[in-house]
């Protein structure tokens, strides 16, 4: 087997699918890196320059990237398998030879997943052709699943809109950072709810909810006697007025500082839930305001695989 192997000393960045241009957007000006130190292979982004975070529109970081040059299939799926079992396929050219590479290695399953699904904590390497004899991998990276995505079996009867796929994507990974899922008996509260994606989703999990929207859910929501609706603008509800919830959610479309300024009311409050929040970005993004959400206790900021232009911000609750 003739191949060799070129340590790098930067991080390469792989972008959310068709995130690519909000990865550059936030190099370039949230870690104030200089695109003539970013090189773009495909949605991957390597820079030699330190990050003090990883990006929120990654979904994977190639930690320890390393270029291999290598003669054969063989030689290049044989190296792989050297370093260790799991490696995942991040490809932008040459796929028929990628895919021969990728057969020659241990079968890890992308298939769909079926929610609630736990994301299992094996390392998992990302491996990338650069050219038909040249390879870039990292065999440590920063996400468990592969490319860092997660894709769901869809259900295409039941929930009222896809937005039930956001809350699932969030579940699972709030699950994986606290180790909490909303169970049977909790109590949520669900914040611009219409039509009722993400109240379905906490109805299957056997949820009562509280339902909050100017617009009414789908009508067998509706119905549902586990399902309360109150027409009412839900970020002028006051905490003091209403009963205590486990979980908190916001999908309302609004400014980051509206949603910013509404959960630190909640937090201020002492209320112990756990909340899950979309932040919607709108125009140029104010990077010190997503901060901020990221610095309030027991936070975390992500862009999750079912996230459009929106980033996740969750919190886990004091109970
Ligand atoms: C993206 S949709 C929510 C989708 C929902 N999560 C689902 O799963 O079907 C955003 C919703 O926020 C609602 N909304 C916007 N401003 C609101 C406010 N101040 N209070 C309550 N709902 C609001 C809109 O009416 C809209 O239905």
């Amino acid at each position: 087997m003739s191949v060799t192997t070129e340590s790098l000393n930067g991080r390469a960045y792989l972008a959310f699918e068709d995130k690519l241009p909000f990865l550059l957007d936030e190099l370039q000006n949230r870690f104030e890196i200089n695109s003539s130190d970013l090189q773009v292979y495909g949605n991957l982004v390597y820079t030699e320059k330190h990050l003090e975070s990883y990006p929120y529109w990654c979904s994977t970081v190639l930690l320890k990237p390393v270029v291999l040059t290598f003669q054969s299939v063989n030689d290049a799926a044989n190296a792989l398998k050297q370093i260790q079992r799991n490696w995942a396929s991040y490809q932008y050219v040459l796929f028929r030879r990628a895919a021969l590479i990728q057969e020659k290695l241990p079968y890890i399953n992308i298939k769909p997943k079926k929610f609630p699904f736990e994301i299992p904590q094996k390392p998992i390497g990302i491996w990338t052709l650069l050219d038909e004899h040249k390879l870039l991998f990292s065999a440590e990276t920063s996400n468990y699943l592969p490319c860092g995505n997660l894709e769901f079996v869809e259900d295409h009867e039941n929930p009222p809109s896809r937005a039930y796929l956001k809350l699932q994507n969030a579940l699972v990974l709030f699950n994986s950072f606290f180790g909490r899922m909303p169970k049977a008996g909790d109590v949520c509260f669900d914040a611009g709810a219409c039509p009722g994606g993400w109240t379905w989703v906490l109805l299957q999990r056997g949820c009562s909810v509280f339902a909050v929207d100017r617009a009414e859910l789908a009508p067998a929501l509706m119905t549902n006697p586990k399902v309360t609706f109150l027409k009412h603008d839900a970020f002028t509800l006051k905490p003091a007025d209403l009963q205590d919830f486990d979980w908190i959610f916001s999908d309302v479309i609004c400014y980051p500082e509206r949603l910013l300024g509404w959960v630190k009311m909640w937090i201020a409050q002492n209320v112990k839930a756990d909340m899950i929040c979309t932040i919607k970005m709108q125009g140029e993004t104010d990077w010190k305001l997503i901060e901020e959400f990221e610095r309030l206790p027991d936070s975390r900021v992500i862009h999750l695989s079912y996230n459009k232009h929106e980033l996740t911000w969750m919190h886990r609750g004091n109970k």
